[in-house]
C-alpha cells in the first residue's frame, strides 16, 4: 500500500515569519509586528508580481529586495538589515510543529515541504529546527521557477511520487495557499492559527484546524 502524504508550505505554516523582527523587536521599536507583516506582504506581492510578469528572481532575492522597501517605509537603520536577514534563515518554526511531525512519521506517514523557498534556504531552516530527519522531501518552486499559486508548483509532488492531487494532504496557513492548492486538486487544509475568517474568492478548504496538532485527529 502506498504511504498517505502529507505536504507541508513552509513559510507562516511550519516557521513564524514574524519570529525574525519579533527577535529585534527592542532595536526596531513599538512597531515591529507592522514592519514584520508589510516585509511579509511585499515579499508576497513581489513574488506574483514576478511570475505574472516572467521576471523570475529567487525567493532569497525577493526577500531582500522587500525588506529593502519595507526598512524605507518604516524608517529602520539600514545597519539592522544584515541582522534581519541572517534571522531569517534561521526562522523558528512553531511550538507543535517537532511532536506532530514526529507523531506523523512514526504513523508511516511520507512528509515533504513544498515551498517558495529556495532548496538552500529550506534545507538550513529544517536543520536549524531539527527537523531534517522527519521531512523525507523539500519540493521548492526553483525547480520551475514560478511562483506559488501556481499550478506548475503543485503539480511538483504529484510528478515526483506519481499520485492523483487529491491523494496529496497540503497543509498552509496562507489563505491564497490553500486556495492554490485546492484549485488545483490536493485535500487542502487551512492551518488558521489566527481565529480569522476565509474569506478569499470563492475558495473554500476541505478542512480547517487551528494548530497542527489537530491534524493528528484528521488524517
Ligand atoms: C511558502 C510560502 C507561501 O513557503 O509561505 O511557499
Amino acid at each position: 500500500m502506498k504511504k498517505k502524504t502529507v505536504v507541508f508550505d513552509a513559510y507562516g505554516t511550519l516557521f513564524d515569519v514574524n519570529s525574525a523582527a519579533k527577535k529585534c523587536k527592542e532595536k526596531i521599536g513599538s512597531d515591529w509586528e507592522s514592519f514584520a507583516n508589510f516585509w511579509r506582504s511585499t515579499q508576497l506581492e513581489y513574488t506574483w508580481l514576478r511570475s505574472l510578469m516572467k521576471r523570475h528572481k529567487n525567493f532569497w532575492e525577493v526577500t531582500e529586495d522587500s525588506l529593502d522597501k519595507s526598512m524605507k517605509v518604516f524608517n529602520i537603520d539600514k545597519s539592522m538589515k544584515d541582522e534581519l536577514l541572517n534571522l531569517y534563515k534561521i526562522l523558528s518554526p512553531y511550538p507543535e510543529v517537532k511532536e506532530v511531525l514526529e507523531n506523523l512519521k512514526k504513523r508511516n506517514f511520507k512528509l515533504a515541504i513544498l515551498s517558495n523557498g529556495t532548496p538552500d534556504l529550506l534545507n538550513q531552516l529544517v536543520k536549524n529546527s531539527y527537523l531534517d530527519n522527519l521531512i523525507d522531501d523539500l519540493f521548492s518552486i526553483e525547480e520551475v521557477k514560478v511562483y506559488k499559486p501556481d499550478s506548475r508548483v503543485y503539480e511538483i509532488p504529484v510528478k515526483k511520487y506519481n499520485v492523483k492531487a487529491i491523494e496529496i494532504t497540503f497543509l498552509s496557513a496562507n489563505t491564497w495557499d490553500v486556495s492554490g492548492g485546492g484549485n488545483y486538486g490536493y485535500n487542502s487544509i487551512w492551518v488558521n492559527r489566527n481565529k480569522s475568517k476565509f474569506d478569499l474568492l470563492d475558495f473554500q478548504p476541505k478542512n480547517e484546524i487551528s494548530n497542527l496538532t489537530q491534524l493528528l485527529d484528521i488524517v
